[in-house]
C-alpha cells in the first residue's frame, strides 16, 4: 500500500483541540487503484501545569475507513454520469484513399491468413499422439475443455495464444500453457492452464515468461487466479534459461507470495503432475483442490526415489489425492473427478469478498461506421496511414470523440470517447511524434491522470529517427527529445490504466513515449499488420555504409519486426484482428474495473502461508 498524500488540518473547539487527518493510499502505484480516503479524528484536551506551561493530552482518537467499494455502485443509489454529447467525427473515406485503403486491405487479408493458420496450430496442443496419450492413456481433459468446465462462458480474453511459434528451439504451441482471463461466477479471473500434451506440460524459457506476465497482468489488474497444474516441471535441457535467473522459474513462487500479501486470491487445481518446483504452485495457493488417480504433488517422483533408495514406490502412494488431502495437508479439497474439481474451484471463488455492481442495462451507442473497415485502415507501411480520426471513429460509442488541442501538435490526436460506456482519453499517433505533439501528449496524459480515466494508445510511429544533418535541425531535434521526454515522464508515472494497441508500426524512441510494452501498460496488443523494431525495414541506410550490409539488415528488420515474430517471444499480450479491437478493449476496461468491487483488500497482510 502506497500512501500518496496525509493533509492534516486543526480546529479548536473550546479547551479541546481538534486534529482531521487525511491519507489517501493507493493499493499498487502501478495500478489505477481508487483512492480511498482514511480521516481519523483526534481530540486533544488542553490543560496547565505550572511546570510544564499548556499540555496537550489526546483524549480521543477515531479512523474511519470508508468501504472499499464506496466509489462503486451500491445497492440503493444509482449513479448516473453528466450527460454527455461528444461531437461526431468525420469518418467518411475520400475517394482520394481508395488506392491505399485497397493496398492496406490486400495486406491485412494476407495477414489474417497467418492468423487462422496459427489459430489452427496452437489448437492442436502436442499433436495427435500426446492427445490419445493425455486422454486415453492417461485419462485426463484436455486443457481447453477443462476450462469449459471453470469458466461461465467462451468469452474470455485469451493472452499471447501465439507465443511459442517459431522459436529457436522450437514450436511451443501457447508455450506449453494457456493464459487469460475469463468469469467465474460473474468474477474475472486469471487462469494459467498448464497443457500436458506439449511435452508433459514442462516449461520452456517461453513457458516461464507467459506465467510470469500472467500474474503481472494479474497484480496490476488485481485479478483473483487460478492455476491448472498438470506440469512435468522444468524442460530439462533448458534448464539453464529456466532456473538461475531473477526472471526465471522461481519468480512463479516469488509472485504467488506477492499476490497473496496484495490480497489478491489465489486457488490451485491440480490436475496432472506437480513435480519438483510445480509442487510449490498449491502449496503456496490459499486454496487447493486435488483430483483422484490424476494429480500428484511431489518433489521428485518415483524413479528419483527407486534411484535414491531402491524403493518402489506409486505416484499415488508417493504424493496422491488421498495422501495429500488425509495426511500431509497439502490440499483442501478432494474431488473424486476433474469435473467435481472445477465445481469446488467455482464454489471458492464465489466465497471471494466481492460486491459486484448489478448489470448495467443502458443501450450502448455502436459505432457509426462499419470495423470491418478497419482492414483497410490497418497501415501495410508508414506512408500508406490514413488520418488516425477514421480508425477512432470505428472504435468509440457513436463514433464521438470529444478532441483536446485540435489545431495543435495535430501529428498526435487526444482527446475522450466512450467505449462501451467507459469513458476513455485517446491518444493516437497521426504523423511524426514532434515537438508539439509530445508537449501535447504530455498535457492530455496528465489531464487524464487528474481526471482518473484510463488512455487508450493507439500506436503507429515513424519508421526512423529523425536525422540530424544541420544546425537547425540539430536545435529542433534536441527541442524535440527534451519534450519526447516530458511525455515518457507523464506516461510512466500516470497511475491510471493503460491499454496500447499497435496499429501500424512500433519503431525507435516514439513508442516508448506512446506507451510501449517497456512503459507497463496494463495490456498491449498487435494488429496482424504491426511492425515492431528500433527501425523499420528499408530505413536504414542512414546507419550502415555497404550496400550488403543494407541488404543484409533489411532482411533482418523484414523477418524480425512482423507481429507473429513479436509475439512469439511475448513482446505483447497477443495479436488481436482490427475488426475485434472495440470488443477487446471493452473487455480489458471491465477487467480492471473490477478491482474496484473488492471488499476486502484494504487490510495490508503477510502472504497466507500453509502451516
Ligand atoms: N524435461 C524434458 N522432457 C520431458 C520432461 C522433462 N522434465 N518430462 C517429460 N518430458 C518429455 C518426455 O520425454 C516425452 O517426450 P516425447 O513426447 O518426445 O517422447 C514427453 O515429455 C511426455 O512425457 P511422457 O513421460 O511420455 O508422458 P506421461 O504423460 O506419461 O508423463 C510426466 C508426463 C511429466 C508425468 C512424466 O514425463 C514425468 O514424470 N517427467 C519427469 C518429471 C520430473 O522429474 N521433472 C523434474 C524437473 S526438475
Amino acid at each position: 500500500m502506497h500512501v500518496s498524500y496525509f493533509t492534516r488540518s486543526f480546529h479548536i473547539k473550546g479547551n479541546n483541540l481538534i486534529q482531521l487527518t487525511r491519507a489517501s493510499f493507493s493499493q499498487n502505484p502501478q495500478s489505477w487503484d481508487t483512492s480511498s480516503k482514511i480521516f481519523s479524528c483526534t481530540t486533544y484536551h488542553c490543560t496547565h501545569s505550572p511546570v510544564s506551561g499548556s499540555v496537550w493530552q489526546p483524549l480521543t482518537h477515531r479512523t474511519h475507513q470508508p468501504a472499499a467499494s464506496s466509489r462503486c455502485m451500491s445497492s440503493t443509489v444509482r449513479r448516473r454520469r453528466p450527460p454527455s454529447a461528444f461531437p461526431v467525427i468525420d469518418g467518411e473515406f475520400h475517394p482520394v484513399h481508395r488506392h491505399v485503403y485497397e493496398a492496406n486491405l490486400r495486406n491485412s487479408l494476407i495477414c489474417q491468413q497467418k492468423y487462422l493458420e496459427n489459430k489452427e496450430k496452437v489448437m492442436k496442443g502436442g499433436g495427435e499422439n500426446a492427445i490419445a496419450r493425455h486422454t486415453l492413456r492417461n485419462r485426463k481433459v484436455l486443457v481447453r475443455d477443462r476450462l469449459r468446465m471453470l469458466l461461465d462462458d467462451e468469452d474470455y480474453l485469451e493472452l499471447s495464444s501465439f507465443a511459442g511459434l517459431g522459436l529457436p528451439y522450437g514450436d511451443i504451441p501457447s508455450a506449453g500453457c494457456l493464459t487469460g482471463i475469463g468469469k467465474i461466477n460473474g468474477l474475472w479471473c486469471m487462469f494459467i492452464a498448464n497443457d500436458a500434451t506439449v511435452k508433459g506440460g514442462t516449461a520452456y524459457p517461453i513457458t516461464v515468461k507467459k506465467q510470469l506476465r500472467a500474474q503481472v497482468v494479474a497484480m496490476q489488474n488485481r485479478l483473483p487466479s487460478v492455476y491448472l497444474v498438470d506440469s512435468g516441471g522444468a524442460f530439462l535441457p533448458l534448464q539453464s534459461e529456466i532456473f538461475p535467473d531473477s526472471n526465471h522459474g522461481g519468480r512463479t513462487f516469488f509472485n504467488e507470495a506477492v499476490m497473496s500479501a496484495m490480497k489478491i486470491p489465489q486457488v490451485a487445481v491440480v490436475c496432472g503432475s506437480c513435480t519438483a518446483g510445480g509442487a510449490y504452485v498449491p502449496t503456496m495457493s490459499e486454496e487447493a483442490v486435488i483430483v483422484h488417480r490424476i494429480g500428484t504433488i511431489f518433489l521428485g517422483g518415483p524413479p528419483l526415489v527407486k534411484a535414491a533408495t531402491g524403493e518402489e514406490v506409486s505416484p499415488e502412494d508417493l504424493g496422491g489425492a488421498r495422501l495429500h488431502s488425509e495426511v500431509s495437508g497439502c490440499v483442501d479439497h478432494f474431488a473424486a473427478a476433474e469435473n467435481e474439481a472445477y465445481e469446488f474451484t467455482r464454489n471458492i471463488i464465489s466465497t471471494l469478498n466481492y460486491e459486484l455492481p448489478e448489470e448495467d442495462s443502458a443501450q450502448v451507442e455502436e459505432p457509426l461506421y462499419n470495423v470491418d473497415d478497419l482492414m483497410g485502415l490497418a497501415p501495410r507501411c508508414y506512408n500508406h496511414s490514413m488520418d488516425v480520426r477514421l480508425v477512432v471513429s470505428r472504435l468509440t460509442d457513436g463514433s464521438r470523440f470529444q478532441e483536446f488541442k485540435a489545431r495543435y501538435g495535430t501529428p498526435l490526436l487526444t482527446g475522450f470517447a466512450r467505449i462501451e460506456g467507459h469513458q476513455v482519453g485517446i491518444v493516437a499517433n497521426n504523423g511524426e511524434l514532434t515537438y508539439e505533439a509530445s508537449l501535447k501528449g504530455s498535457h492530455f496524459v496528465q489531464l487524464c491522470d487528474q481526471r482518473d480515466i484510463p488512455l487508450i494508445f493507439l500506436q503507429n510511429t515513424a519508421p526512423e529517427p529523425a536525422h540530424t544533418f544541420s544546425q537547425t535541425k540539430a536545435e529542433s531535434n534536441t527541442n524535440r527529445l527534451k519534450a519526447q521526454g516530458s511525455m515518457m515522464s507523464a506516461v510512466a508515472c500516470a497511475s491510471v490504466p493503460k491499454i496500447t494497441v499497435v496499429i501500424g508500426g512500433c519503431h525507435g524512441g516514439d513508442s516508448y513515449a506512446m506507451c510501449g510494452r517497456a512503459f507497463d501498460p496494463n495490456f498491449l496488443f498487435l494488429w496482424p499488420n504491426a511492425r515492431v523494431s528500433i527501425l523499420a525495414p528499408g530505413h536504414s541506410d542512414a546507419f550502415v555504409q555497404t550496400e550488403e550490409e543494407i541488404t543484409q539488415i533489411n532482411e533482418m528488420l523484414e523477418e524480425e519486426s512482423s507481429a507473429f515474430f513479436s509475439t512469439a517471444r511475448l513482446w505483447d499480450d497477443g495479436v488481436i484482428l482490427p475488426q475485434d479491437t472495440r470488443k477487446v478493449l471493452s473487455k480489458c476496461l471491465k477487467i480492471i474495473k473490477q478491482q474496484e468491487y473488492q471488499l476486502s483488500r484494504e487490510k495490508m497482510r503477510t502472504p497466507f502461508l500453509r502451516l
